[in-house]
This record gives structure tokens, C-alpha cells and sequence, in this order.
């Protein structure tokens, strides 16, 4: 584990090695306390490279047991090995090979980086620097290697050995119960996406053949008796190959392609080339213990993973600051897959939600980061929302900027030119540029400057000279954290935009000047920029950022009445939504000020208009529905948030809501039909939401029956998505056969721990006056365990995100127990203890009251006796700055 000692690492301090490694041949004895390793290496100096300079390999926590070079062993003079260290001190001047053994117990490894044990299947994790904790290596992205896996293991505990690339010699070890495996990858990969499984495992395989003819093996392994959870992984993998061939002509390079499911993960899952390794999350499903939402989570994870070997595989990246090359990429990817499987416009408006409940905090506040940083001192901290969304945010503003073919045509020269390298973020957008003849310098800023741009807009229509004016101005406020960022430069934004008409048709204009303007997209480039456009007949309201064209926070000053009018007319279905989110946010904001706020009663006509059109999709409709949340809101505020406030606002506006549209409401529910036997597709998932939306307002009406309707709904419920909906209903808005409920769904689901996670994230959920107290007990449950990361996501997690009031307790109850678990898991899993400790990152919104505990607590954290690792220390500390 690495400790608070460590330096902060900066792009500009970046270096070839002085060798390149041709060939790694590993062997793995693996013992669940004493695994051996023997590593090796053919090494040649690399040409330019200083003469004679030092060999250097990164370890973590290693402990070396011999060290060989070119068959001799190694004096003691020679090199020296320390847990993080080996430094050979005068290598050979032409190629030679090491061969270094080390010794591990991945029984005791909790980090679960490295070489672990879950559940009695030996797996690895090394994204991003966990090749370390295996053997001494250079441990860094840009030096890549042929590897060769042997595994030897017992054959009752371990029947299953799988390794990168093709299988290519299995056998018993003579005179012992062991038994052996031999897989070879011939496409050069950095250590990163190595990885090994040894277990006892059973799977499901299908047959694939390629686009141009090649046979592929697809393997989805699972523990066993849960084989029959994996079918629609094995659905979801092979629409993605198809689709990568279809629309970015990217073919799978192996014979087989492995996909394992284990249940001790850090993260959702890992591209290991031809090896995939899942959390079991994202893997296994049934209608009995997955949401619709599992279902699609499964289908994008399994989707993104695949779409790594092209982007993330075959061109990797050079350091870790270029991490949004391959994720930013990668998400893209897999967002523009899933659209293509389902509604495209729904799709977006939940890709558009995460990023706003996800990305938009991190980056107003003291957290914010650059898409591609500049400097890190822990690079596991930095796979963030901001890489991962906002990276994809910045992809798709390519495509958005070069259009589709000229999209296209820049990812065929990445393809082309940069196969087998490892490459930046420069790289990446030459090929646009040069495939396009475009110039996306002013574009590139994106990727270098911090913080959100707040994009004010100012309309005005003249009626005599048939001109409307459209004065926009961006803002980025600064970010503290960001070195040099103090003074933002303005963005280069794209805007998708219509001027609405009377009868909702977008109006056509002669001539515009003040911005390059082609067709519905134009191009804000200076800070202010005022638009005339010419030739319009008629008053428009004009609709900006249609498809969220650019990750900006947009501040209209259009007035509530012509919102309303987009809510219902606007012809981009986004905008729609966001029209009608602005009008609850604004309302919601004056509520928490003790406001009546005006047109109140015109939006929920609205609203219920929208509801009751059956001209849109119901999933569309489910997704218009529901108020912001409380984090949404108080994010929205920004400064002196008061949570209780916000809280009582938002369950007063859900009642009236729910009151004066309860009989539509009712009218809906009860006339949805679903068909008798579950399917998890699009159409079915989108009726199940809109249902559900619609019972949650019934509920929250106050009216009885509501309740009521809420517990037979939970009752009949055949589904998780229909028992997991009612029953976050009843928790969260505190009915009174809550309890009931849950006690029912524990009766029903213990013992099958990803339902139980559900249970644990929803009780986390409920209002109560002593939160705390609350969750300590939930934290003595059975179903939940400090050793496993999902148990701390469902139960911790869902309290951190979902119980609002309860974290942001006046009396600091909250951040006091976020700091006493923060080092509590540090002592075990840093990765886990970081992404804990990261709800802190709003804490500056806060009102005096809640801002004095919440500094207090972070304090509390550094000036703690138990040594911090570098996660965790770097993390409060930019949450202090
Ligand atoms: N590369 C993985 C992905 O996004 C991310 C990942 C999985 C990861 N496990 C990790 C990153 C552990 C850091 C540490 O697909
Ligand atoms: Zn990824």
C-alpha cells in the first residue's frame, strides 16, 4: 500500500524507459497464502536511450525470493530490491533476459489489486498500477509486451485456469494433485491489461464468427448455480461485436474471447485483453433479482469492456494523465451502442442525468480536474466522472462539430495509424483534423480546462424588422484546485439550437450574422457573441442546446410561460425534458425560499398533458415525470444549502403534483398493461418506469389509496423492477407498510447477495430522526460485510447519495460518520475508503452550520494517528483547498 509520502507525478515530467521488454514469460504456482511467481523478461536498452543506465522495475508490497540474470544468479552488489523497488544497477549493453521470483498471499490481499482471492477464486486487478503487486515490472502504459501465462494450480479447487490470449497447452504435474495451463496473447499489451483466474467455475458459451469469416469461442464464466443469470451478458456481448463491426468496421482479434464474474471487485469490470473480469453486477440477471436498470447497466458494461480492445487494447495510452483516450472513448462507445439497441433520445436524457447528478458536482467544486489532468499524486482517484462522462461529453462534441461521415472518417486514420501504440490525447485529435481538414485547436481546450461554463441567454424579437437578436455570454467560474486555472479562457461550444414558432414548428431564417451558424448547430467561440437572425415572421422562443450539445449549465432567461411552451412544443424530445427540469428546479429553489412560485398550476397542466400523450414513448414520459433531486437542487442553489429546506420542498411540490394530477395519474396506471411473461427489453422497461412514476405521485398525493395501490403493487409484484420500485416508494416517503415491505423482501431474497444489496441500498434510504443510529444498525445486518465493495456501495453509498437529509444533518452526525468509516476502510481497501470519502467534495455549498462539521471532519480524517494512503489523504486534502 502506498503512503502519504508519495509525490505528485506530472505530465511534463514524462520519459521513455531506458529498455523495452520483447517478451514476458510468466509462471503463476498459485497457493491461496504462498503463490509464487517467476517472471521472465527479455530486455534490450532502448535505442537513444542512455548507455548502461539503470534497470528499474515499480514494485508494491513484493517480497523477492531470487533474481537470475541471463541464467546466472545475481550478486548481491548488483541490484537492490526493496517492497517497491528493484533496481538492477548496471544491466548488459544488448538484450538479456532477468528472471525475478517473488512470493504473494493473495489470501491477504484486501485491496483487491493485484493477485486476490474472492470467494475462492484467485483473480487479478491490475488497471491502473497493480502489475506491480505481482511482480517487479514496468508498471506504466507505454511499454508493451508479448505475454506467455503458465498457471499451475490444485485441480479440485482450481479445475478452471484462464489467462490473456489464446489457450495453448494443458496438463497434469505429475505425482501431485495439481494440474497446469499455457495461454499465449500475440498482440503486445502494457502489464495493465494482464490477468489470470484459477477456480472452480462453471460457464455458458456461444459460437461467434466474425464479419470476415473468423470462428471466436465466447466463455462467460460463473460461480456455479449461476448459469442460468448469465444469458443476456452472453446476448449483450455478441450485439456489441456485431455492432463495433457495423458502425466503427473494428473486428475480434483472438480465437477466444473470456469473460469471469467475481464478486469481490473495485470497480464495475476490466478490459484485460481476451479476459475480461466483471464485478458480478454487471454480469449476472434474472427477472427475480434484477431492476430494468441492472439489465441495461449489464448491457452497457458488457458493451464498453468489448469496445476496449480497440479502444483501450490494440491503441492504449502513453501515461495514465491520457486515462480519457481510451475511457472518454470507450464511453462514447458504448452510450452510442445502447442508443442504437434502444430509444435514442431516452438514452440521452440518462446519459445527461449522470453526468448532472455525477460529473456537474466534481467539477464545481474542490475536486474539479481537467479531462486530462496535468498532475496526480494517486492515478485511482482519477477515474472520475469527469474522465469517464465528461470525456464522452467531449467525443461526441467531435462528431457533433465534424458531423457523422467526418466523425467517421477521423476514427478510420485513429484506427489506421495508431494500431499497436501507445498514444495521447494529441494524437487522437490530429486524426479529426487532418482526416477533415478542420482546425479543433480552440476545441482542444475542453480537454485542458477545468470547471463547467455557465452559457446566459438573452433573447429578443423586433418585430417591424422581422429580426430576432439572441445575445449569449459564457462564463467558467474558477476552480481553485486547478493549478494555473484561476483565469478561464473561453470555450469553443457548439450549440444545437431551433427558434421555435407559434405552432411549434422551428421557424426558418434568411440570414444570421455574429456566428458561424450551419443549419441547427452553431458555434459560440468568444465569450459574448450577439446573433441576428433575419427574415423571422413571427415570435420564436428559441430552444438551445437541443441534445445537450455541450456540457454546460445553461441559464435562459426565458420566461416561465414560453419554458412551458417548449416543455410541450419543442420538436427536440430532450429539450422538452429539459425544459420541463428548469421549470421544477426554478420552483423548487423559490419553495426552499419560502416562495409561492408563480405558473405553478400551468406547469402541472403541463406536466399532465405530457403524461397523457400518447404520441410519446412511456419510458420518455417516465423520464419527464420525476422532480430533481435533492442533490440536483442543492447543487442548482450552490451556496449556503440548507438540505432539510430543499427537502420539505421537494416533498411538498410532489404532493400538490400528485393531487392535482392524481386521477390522470390513476387513469395511466391502471390502463398500462404489461404482458404476462417478463421481458427486460426497452419497451416493456419503459412502460414498467412510467407505471412506477405514475404510482410514486399517487403515493405521495397524501391520498390513502396511493398508499395503498403502493403495497398491492409490492404485494403482486412478480419482478424485481416492480418490487424494488414499490418498495422505494414506500421507504422513502415513509408509508406505513414500509416496514412490512421490507421485512418481506429480506424473507424473500436473503441469500442471494446482489438483491440484498438492493435492500441494503433502500434502507439506507429512509427518513428517520437519528440517520446515524440508523445506519450503524443496518451495518450489523447479515447481508452486509466491510469486506466486500458492493456491500459498501449498496449500504454506505446509498446513504451518502440517497438520504440526503440524513448525510447533511445540521448537527454534522453525517460527515462525523463519513470520517470514522473513511478510516476505518482505508485500513483495508484505499480505492474503496477514497470513493467514500469523496461525498465531501460538496461540502463548500453548504450553509455555515453544516460547513463548520464538514471541515471539521475532514480535518479530523488528516490529522488522524493511522497512517492515510495516498487515496485517501490526496482527496481530503483537495476537498480542503
Ligand atoms: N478500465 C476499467 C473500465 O473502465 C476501469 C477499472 C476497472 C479500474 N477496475 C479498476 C480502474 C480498478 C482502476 C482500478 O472499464
Ligand atoms: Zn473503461
Amino acid at each position: 500500500m502506498r503512503f502519504e509520502s508519495a509525490q505528485l507525478i506530472k505530465l511534463e515530467d514524462y520519459k521513455e524507459t531506458p529498455y523495452t521488454i520483447k517478451n514476458v514469460s510468466l509462471v503463476f504456482k498459485l497457493h491461496a497464502e504462498a503463490t509464487e511467481v517467476i517472471s521472465s523478461l527479455t530486455l534490450s536498452p532502448r535505442a537513444g536511450s542512455d548507455a548502461g543506465a539503470p534497470l528499474e522495475l515499480d514494485g508494491d508490497e513484493l517480497t523477492l525470493v531470487s533474481l537470475k540474470l541471463n541464467g546466472a544468479v545475481l550478486d548481491e552488489a548488483a541490484y537492490s530490491a526493496s517492497a517497491d523497488k528493484l533496481v538492477v544497477t548496471s544491466p548488459p549493453a544488448e538484450e538479456f533476459e532477468l528472471e525475478v521470483v517473488t512470493r504473494l498471499n493473495p489470501t491477504a490481499n484486501t485491496q483487491l489489486m493485484g493477485l486476490y482471492l474472492s470467494q475462492g477464486i484467485y483473480c487479478t486487478q491490475c488497471e491502473a498500477e497493480g502489475f506491480r503487486r505481482i511482480t517487479y515490472y514496468y508498471d506504466r502504459p507505454d511499454v508493451l509486451s508479448v505475454f506467455t501465462t503458465r498457471i499451475e494450480a490444485d485441480k479440485s479447487t482450481s479445475p478452471i485456469l484462464l489467462g490473456n490470449g489464446n489457450p495453448q497447452e494443458t496438463g497434469d504435474i505429475e505425482g501431485t494433485d495439481r494440474h497446469f495451463a499455457v495461454w499465449h496473447d500475440p498482440h503486445p499489451k502494457p502489464a495493465y491489461l494482464f490477468a489470470l483466474v484459477g477456480g472452480d467455475l462453471t460457464c455458458i458459451s456461444e459460437k461467434y464468427t466474425t464479419a470476415s469469416g473468423k470462428p471466436v469461442d465466447l466463455n462467460i464464466y460463473v460461480e456455479k448455480g449461476n448459469e442460468n443469470r448469465a444469458g443476456w451478458s452472453m446476448d449483450s456481448l455478441i450485439r456489441s461485436m456485431r455492432w463495433d463491426e457495423k458502425v466503427f468496421g473494428r473486428e475480434y482479434d483472438l480465437d477466444v474471447f473470456n469473460i469471469v464474474a467475481v464478486s469481490a471487485f473495485n470497480m464495475g469490470a476490466m478490459e484485460n485483453k481476451g479476459l475480461n473480469i466483471f464485478n458480478d453486477k454487471y454480469i449476472l440477471a434474472d427477472s427475480d433479482t434484477a431492476t430494468d436498470t441492472d439489465y441495461e447497466g449489464i448491457e452497457t458494461v458488457v458493451a464498453h469492456e468489448y469496445f476496449h480492445n480497440w479502444t483501450g487494447n490494440r491503441i492504449t495510452c502513453r501515461e495514465w494523465f491520457q486515462l480519457c483516450l481510451k475511457e472518454g472513448l470507450t464511453v462514447f462507445r458504448d452510450q452510442e451502442f445502447s442508443s442504437d439497441e434502444r430509444s435514442r433520445s431516452v438514452k440521452r436524457i440518462a446519459d445527461v442525468i449522470r453526468l448532472k447528478s455525477r460529473q456537474f458536482p466534481e467539477d464545481q467544486g474542490p475536486l474539479s480536474h481537467p479531462v486530462r489532468p496535468t498532475e496526480y499524486k494517486e492515478i485511482n482517484n482519477f477515474y472520475t466522472a469527469t474522465v469517464y462522462d465528461k470525456g464522452a461529453e467531449l467525443v461526441r462534441m467531435i462528431k457533433t462539430i465534424l458531423g457523422a461521415d467526418g466523425f467517421r472518417k477521423g476514427m478510420d486514420l485513429y484506427f489506421e495509424r495508431h494500431d499497436g501504440d501507445a498514444s495521447t490525447i494529441e494524437d487522437f485529435i490530429k486524426c479529426f483534423e487532418e482526416a477533415n481538414s478542420a482546425d479543433l485547436s480552440h476545441f482542444s481546450l475542453w480537454y485542458h480546462q477545468s470547471g463547467t461554463p455557465q452559457l446566459k441567454a438573452n433573447g429578443c424579437y423586433d418585430e417591424a424588422a422581422k429580426t430576432f437578436t439572441l445575445e449569449l455570454e459564457q462564463t467558467t467560474p474558477p476552480t481553485p484546485p486547478t493549478p494555473g486555472q484561476n483565469e478561464k479562457t473561453s470555450f469553443f461550444i457548439p450549440i444545437r439550437f431551433g427558434l421555435v414558432g407559434p405552432n411549434g414548428d422551428d421557424l426558418e431564417f434568411s440570414k444570421v450574422e455574429g456566428a458561424d451558424v450551419k443549419g441547427d448547430l452553431l458555434c459560440l467561440t468568444q465569450a459574448k457573441q450577439t446573433l441576428v437572425f433575419h427574415g423571422i415572421g413571427a415570435r420564436p422562443v428559441p430552444s438551445l442546446l437541443r441534445e445537450f450539445s455541450a456540457p454546460v449549465k445553461l441559464e435562459s432567461t426565458l420566461s416561465r410561460e414560453d419554458q412551458i411552451f417548449l416543455m410541450r412544443h419543442d420538436s427536440d424530445p430532450f429539450n422538452r425534458w429539459q425544459s420541463a427540469q428548469v421549470l421544477m428546479t426554478e420552483m423548487l429553489i423559490e419553495m426552499t425560499n419560502s416562495n409561492v412560485p408563480a405558473g405553478k398550476e400551468a406547469f402541472i397542466e403541463a406536466l399532465g398533458h405530457m403524461a397523457e400523450d400518447d404520441t410519446l414513448d412511456h419510458a420518455f414520459r417516465g423520464f419527464v415525470l420525476p422532480l430533481p433531486t435533492e442533490q440536483g437542487i442543492a447543487l442548482e442553489i450552490g451556496k449556503d444549502v440548507d438540505t432539510d429546506a430543499i427537502g420539505s420542498a421537494r416533498d411538498t411540490l410532489a404532493m400538490e403534483i400528485g393531487l392535482a394530477l392524481y386521477d390522470s395519474f390513476k387513469r395511466i396506471y391502471e390502463s398500462l398493461e404489461m404482458p404476462p411473461i417478463f421481458s427486460p427489453d426497452a419497451l416493456s422497461a419503459g412502460k414498467r418506469m412510467f407505471k412506477l412514476r405514475c404510482l410514486s405521485y399517487m403515493a405521495a398525493s397524501g391520498k390513502q389509496e396511493g398508499a395503498e395501490l403502493t403495497k398491492a403493487h409490492f404485494d403482486a409484484a412478480d419482478n424485481m423492477t416492480d418490487l424494488m420500485g414499490a418498495l422505494i416508494i414506500l421507504v422513502t416517503q415513509s408509508h406505513a407498510g414500509a416496514e412490512d415491505a421490507l421485512k418481506s423482501f429480506e424473507n424473500r431474497h436473503q441469500g442471494t447477495a446482489l438483491a440484498m444489496d438492493k435492500w441494503l441500498h433502500t434502507a439506507a434510504r429512509t427518513p428517520s430522526e437519528t440517520p446515524i443510529a440508523a445506519l450503524r444498525t443496518l451495518t450489523e445486518h447479515p447481508a452486509f460485510s466491510w469486506d466486500n465493495p458492493n456491500r459498501i456501495y449498496s449500504l454506505i453509498g446509498g446513504f451518502l447519495s440517497g438520504n440526503t437529509r440524513g448525510f447533511h444533518a445540521a448537527d454534522g452526525s453525517g460527515y462525523d460518520y463519513l470520517a470514522e468509516i473513511t478510516l476505518l476502510l482505508d485500513k483495508t481497501n484505499p480505492q474503496v475508503a477514497s470513493r467514500m470519502v469523496k461525498s465531501f467534495g460538496t461540502w463548500k455549498n453548504m450553509n455555515a452550520e453544516r460547513k463548520v462539521k464538514a471541515e471539521a471532519a475532514l480535518k479530523r480524517i488528516l490529522s488522524s494517528d493511522q497512517q492515510l494512503s495516498t487515496d485517501v489523504k490526496e482527496i481530503v486534502e483537495r476537498c480542503l483547498s
